[in-house]
């Protein structure tokens, strides 16, 4: 498929994915790339890292890997130290890592709930809170009156209700408060842009591998009104429109943030 966007819309950018390897994060860290970003990829499993950067390099795509968990504090600063000391900046956070697994309320620990609020929620804060002082304006590396942008990747578990999802639809309803709350505080005082990607469910992801129930196909019209399932390709785009700088709001923003200040 065409990408409706120029190849240069993110050149001279500077890209951290975490969960970038796989899935949607790594289609959205080979699309940001081939439109002119230079992409760090953050992740648990060495051989997917590497994997995932060598294709990225094989495309021409200035990539580099960085092992961590996002449950790790010290481990999100360095990979996002690591990010900048490669790079020289960055400018988009993509918070993409997830945990997800199937089982029934009854039968999940309290200790496999607070696995995946650890990496799906406390992640997210955590490489935000990391991240910020890159991101600022007037940050290293940055102009005094520009910041960069986020993206947390979410679900739609949690607009009503999904079976044997308490842990996730919990978390994602977390990542959903953060993604408001950051493009609040950090809009207004930093000029830093965040937003999120609620994707349902999306062929060809360990998501829908681990998670969908098998009579969730292509021929179910019960489940998906368009009789096709979303593409990563489609969050990949999205994810593009939202960290370039054809969407745009500040004054919005601004505007919203101060009359109710006043
Ligand atoms: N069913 C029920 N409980 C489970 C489970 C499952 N399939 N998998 C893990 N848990 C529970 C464990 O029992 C444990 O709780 P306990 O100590 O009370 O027994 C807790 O979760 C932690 O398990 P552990 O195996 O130590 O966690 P982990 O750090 O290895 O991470 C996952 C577990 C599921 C999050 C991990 O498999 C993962 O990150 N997978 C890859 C990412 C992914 O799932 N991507 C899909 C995104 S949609």
């Amino acid at each position: 498929m065409e990408s409706p966007f120029k190849p240069d819309v993110l050149k001279g950018k500077v890209a951290l994915i975490t969960g970038g390897g796989s899935g949607i994060g790594f289609e959205i860290s080979t699309q940001f790339g081939k439109h002119g970003a230079s992409i760090a990829i953050m992740g648990r499993r060495k051989q997917v890292i590497d994997s995932a950067v060598s294709t990225l390099q094989a495309l021409g795509i200035p990539a580099f890997g960085i092992e961590g968990d996002v449950r790790k504090q010290e481990d999100a600063r360095r990979v996002v130290e690591s990010t900048y000391k490669h790079f020289g900046r960055i400018d988009i956070l993509v918070n993409a890592a997830a945990g997800n697994f199937l089982v029934s309320a009854e039968d999940l620990s309290p200790n496999g709930f607070r696995t995946v609020i650890d990496i799906d929620s406390v992640g997210t804060f955590t490489m935000c809170h990391e991240v910020l002082k890159y991101l600022k304006k007037g940050g290293p590396g940055r102009s005094s009156s520009s910041g960069g942008t986020i993206l947390n990747i979410s679900a739609t578990l949690h607009y009503t209700a999904s079976w044997y999802q308490i842990h996730v639809s919990a978390a994602k309803a977390a990542v959903d408060a953060t993604t408001r709350s950051l493009a609040l505080e950090w809009g207004a005082d930093y000029d830093i842009r965040v937003n999120g990607i609620a994707p349902g469910p999306i062929s060809d992801t360990p998501g829908i591998s681990k998670l969908a129930p098998e009579e969730i196909d292509n021929k179910s019209g019960d489940y998906m009104p368009l009789y096709k399932l979303g593409e990563k390709w489609d969050i990949a785009m999205s994810a593009l429109y939202l960290v370039s700088d054809a969407v745009y709001l500040p004054l919005g923003v601004r505007a919203l943030v101060s009359s109710e200040s006043a």
